[in-house]
């Protein structure tokens, strides 16, 4: 399983991780000196001082003096599980990528998140949580990077750090830990009202849900998927959980993340330990790859907007079930390094600019959080498939590489030619169309709707769910100090729906404000014969 290159001593470098550090039977330093006593240091004399020769001293304290890294930018509080995803083989006429074909199982990393709170922060949070899936494929690595979510904040990576600085706890006081109770996150999501949507999911009870094994997740963009034949369609990827997606109520979240801030990583850890393995299924609404992109007057390349499933229905392409835990907290869940530029042949990207500007953000970031550009040796970040590439050296190389010439073509290593041929199953980005215009910083029109799907979402759920959100705004609005801050989300209460508003409002007990806009003429319940169908898979 490990690249194509070996370790100084010659052994494979995937072989077993832990014989690195934890062979032999007596303790040792780092150099495997075999050592007599690791509990006292060497002194002067029975009461020191302390001598700067105390090799072992010195090694053990430095070593524990660098043993944490940076936490993760966002998403820092985390849990991880290892599982198996296996195809049903329903997606042949959409995508050549091996994993979805009948039966064929690939081994996957899950680390489930949440988004603001810090490492040690409480699982109870009201966020989002991420969902992160790392497929090793035999033909590379695929990650779907998703959420509990299906829409995201911001249309435009560009304001991905202005969200982020937002909605973290405010700089003077670092307060509050991991909840969207204050000004700086209500100011960023009433001045940029394309976070509208998102928001009021957050509001909702999806915003505290049961357990990681209850959530669906979301691939959120709409990707790009290419068929053996050459031809594509565009799909948003859903995960389903086989448990169903439950969330629990505002007390509840208050008194567990007092009793037990650790829930959900404890809940995942404890159910895959007695044998419950959670199962999700993953499928996509596939739609028609044309010039548009666009599905009814929804642009599909807006991260904020949803297609509701009613009108193109979730198609299932493969199951994932969870069956181990993590044998070291560090190794695996803290060190795995997600990117959704990670692709397979028949798996590509669209222009989505929330996508475009995250194509570039994670490997950047993981040149800092791991320490140098070659994380991708550390085991669990280590793909499945033969890698033979071009990189070299750089902090924490652990391949010694062969050869002298390292670029393709070359006359001096063997000559192996650069391109891999169309039958041996080359990653190949798809033909797609551009559009073509004025070099511009600006925001296509069909981005412009902000509050019609909020109001889409509120009117989906029944009286005890509009109700929580409700007291969900009621709460977290209540935390900010700006009283021009609350009046201005009022207003956009007002647009989404107006008893709402009006029962936040009187929660805060402040006047109802005029709202943004009158809100949209919208229909939660397709009528039967909208109902769509699903694509000839
Ligand atoms: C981390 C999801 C947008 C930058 C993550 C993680 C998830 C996630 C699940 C945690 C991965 C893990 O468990 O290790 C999403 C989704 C997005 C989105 C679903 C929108 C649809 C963005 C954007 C940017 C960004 C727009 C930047 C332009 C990052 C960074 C990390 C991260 C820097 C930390 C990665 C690391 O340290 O390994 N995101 N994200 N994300 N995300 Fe995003």
């Amino acid at each position: 399983k490990g690249p194509a290159t070996v370790s100084p001593t010659g052994q494979a470098t995937g072989a077993d991780p832990a014989a690195v550090a934890q062979g032999g039977q007596f303790l040792t330093t780092a150099h495997g000196a075999r050592l007599q006593d690791s509990d006292h240091s060497l002194k002067a004399g029975r009461r020191g001082p302390t001598l700067l020769q105390d090799h072992h001293l010195r090694e053990k304290i430095s070593h524990f003096d660098h043993e944490r890294i940076p936490e993760r930018v966002v998403h820092a509080r985390g849990a991880g599980a290892h599982g198996v995803f296996r195809g049903y083989g329903t997606a042949a006429k959409i995508s050549q990528a091996g994993l979805f074909a009948k039966d064929k199982e690939t081994e996957v990393f899950v680390r489930f998140s949440t988004v603001l709170g810090s490492r040690g922060s409480s699982d109870l949070a009201r966020d989002t949580r991420g969902f992160a899936v790392k497929f090793y494929t035999d033909e590379g690595t695929w990650d779907l990077v998703g959420n509990n979510m299906p829409v995201f904040f911001i249309q435009d990576a560009i304001k991905f750090p202005d969200v982020v600085h937002a909605a973290k706890p405010h700089p003077d006081r670092e307060i509050p830990q991991a909840q969207s109770a204050h000004d700086t996150f209500w100011d960023f999501v009433s001045l940029h009202t394309e976070a509208q949507h998102h928001t009021i999911w957050n509001m909702s009870d999806r915003g505290i849900p049961r357990s990681y094994r209850t959530m669906e997740g979301f691939g959120i963009h709409t990707f790009r998927l290419i068929a053996a034949d050459g031809s594509t369609v565009l799909v948003k990827f859903h995960w389903k959980p086989k448990l169903g997606a439950h969330s629990v109520t505002w007390e509840e979240a208050l008194i567990t993340n007092g009793a037990d801030p650790d829930y959900h990583r404890r809940d995942l850890a404890d159910a895959i330990e007695a044998g419950a393995f959670p199962e999700w299924e993953l499928g996509v609404q596939v739609f028609e790859d044309n010039e548009e992109q666009m599905f009814e007057g929804i642009d599909l390349l807006d991260p904020t907007k949803i297609v509701p499933e009613e009108l193109v229905p979730v198609q299932p392409l493969g199951l994932m079930t969870l069956n181990a835990n993590p044998s070291n907290y560090f190794a695996e869940t803290e060190q795995v390094a997600f990117n959704p530029a990670n692709l397979v042949p028949g798996i590509d990207v669209t222009n989505d600019p929330l996508l475009q500007g995250r194509l570039f953000s994670y490997l950047d970031t993981q040149i800092t959080r791991l320490g140098g550009p070659n994380w991708t040796q550390l085991p669990i970040n280590r793909p499945h498939a033969a890698v033979n590439d071009m990189l070299r050296d750089g902090m924490h190389q652990s391949a010694v590489h062969r050869g002298v010439a390292p670029y393709r073509p070359n006359t001096l290593d063997g000559g192996l030619p650069f391109e891999t041929p169309a039958d041996e199953r080359p990653f190949i980005d798809a033909p797609a169309p551009i559009e073509a215009g004025v070099k511009e910083r600006a925001v296509a029109a069909s981005f412009e709707d902000h509050f019609s799907q909020a109001r889409l979402f509120f009117l989906s759920l029944s009286e005890v769910e509009r109700e929580h959100v409700a007291q969900a705004y009621t709460f977290e609005l209540g935390k900010c100090y700006e009283q021009t801050i609350r009046e201005r989300q009022l207003a956009h209460l007002g647009a989404i729906d107006e008893r709402l508003a009006a029962q936040v409002a009187a929660g805060l007990g402040m006047e109802v404000p005029a709202p943004t806009q009158a809100p949209a003429d919208v229909t939660p319940s397709p009528a039967l014969s909208q109902v769509g169908k699903e694509w000839p898979l």
